[in-house]
């Protein structure tokens, strides 16, 4: 009787049966990571999204990502692990809320950051992610009025890197980043003080002032792998980096500095995935993700616009 497959080889060999894509963010826990084809932030996993020629992609992230994997590969089958795996921005920033405040500010530019949902997409001017968000802003024209949904750490960072004045925001936040505490990063500093620190900039004002850079998931594990001098580095984003980190830079050593809300660094939404929720929709090619057409074409057009610029 043959030998029963391991998860990994039932996943690798249903991959190869259904021509799929699986592309997984950073902070995917290390065994999805160890499979994916792209592993990557939001900006990259987009634009893989968009280049992919496979009839399906397998978004192992969160729902609005496996969304704009949609909307930038329409005739792919865009399937994810877990349909439940949301975002707390996403939550905090409904498209009818969004529609009220546009009503009330006509002349404003719409700038939603990726973490948001396709209805509050197709609501949007220019989209943007971590990594592109002042370039985003900077595009801009200086006198028009900018509309910045919805993360409130993300929105005041572009608003000092752009001097922005102009620029109203949302306050909407991240479970995991926002409730990244000073306090605790300062006494990470101090058990070690030849540490430098890396911060994504989801997080508070007061932690990004501790910073010596801030960037994307990408951008941090860049820097870190970067930086010849440094052998210790204190990591203030989603530990799921560190897959990435120990293999990159294998001589150096990372801290992960626990936050208020779960006393960890982890997002519960995208540890919601699992090898077993990964096979099965390979297996059944659901839960999938499907739009509606004219929603679809809508929300398109302002990451397009983004994807334009970088
Ligand atoms: P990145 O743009 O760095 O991938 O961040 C996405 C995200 O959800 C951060 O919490
Ligand atoms: Fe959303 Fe924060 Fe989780 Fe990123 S880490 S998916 S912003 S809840």
């Amino acid at each position: 009787m043959p030998a029963a497959l391991s998860i990994e080889e039932e996943i690798l060999d249903l991959k190869k049966r259904r021509n799929a894509l699986i592309l997984a963010h950073h902070y995917q826990e290390d065994e999805i990571q160890e499979l994916a084809d792209h592993i990557g932030d939001s900006l990259e996993l987009s634009r893989k999204a968009q280049q992919s020629k496979s009839e399906v992609i397998v978004f192992c992230g969160v729902v609005f990502m496996g969304e704009t994997a949609k909307l930038l590969s329409p005739s792919s089958i865009v399937v994810v692990p877990d349909m439940k795996a949301g975002c707390s921005l996403v939550d905090s920033c409904p498209a009818d809320q969004v529609r009220a405040v546009k009503r009330k500010h006509p002349d404003h530019v719409v700038v939603s950051y990726i973490n948001t949902s396709a209805a509050v997409k197709a609501e949007s001017d220019i989209i943007c992610t971590s990594r592109n968000a002042v370039d985003v802003v900077n595009s801009i024209p200086k006198e028009k009025p900018i509309l910045f949904l919805p993360d409130i750490n993300l929105g005041n960072y572009v608003k000092k890197q752009t001097g922005r004045e102009n620029m109203m925001i949302w306050q909407g936040a991240c479970i995991v980043h926002a409730t990244f505490v000073a306090k605790r990063l300062e006494k990470a500093k101090f058990e070690h003080p030849n540490a430098l620190v890396a911060a994504h900039p989801e997080c508070p004002g007061d932690v990004l002032a501790q910073a010596d850079f801030i960037g994307s998931t990408s951008a941090i594990i860049d820097w870190c792998v970067a930086q010849n001098d440094a052998t210790e580095i204190i990591v203030m984003t989603e530990s799921g980096v560190s897959h990435s980190l120990h293999k990159r830079a294998p001589g150096k050593r990372f801290y992960f500095v626990p936050n208020d809300n779960c006393n960890c660094s982890e997002c519960p939404y995208m540890k919601m995935n699992t090898l077993e929720k990964l096979r099965d929709c390979l297996d059944k090619l659901e839960p999938r993700i499907e739009l509606p057409a004219d929603m679809m074409e809508r929300a398109r057009l302002p990451i397009e616009r983004m994807l334009a610029i970088r």
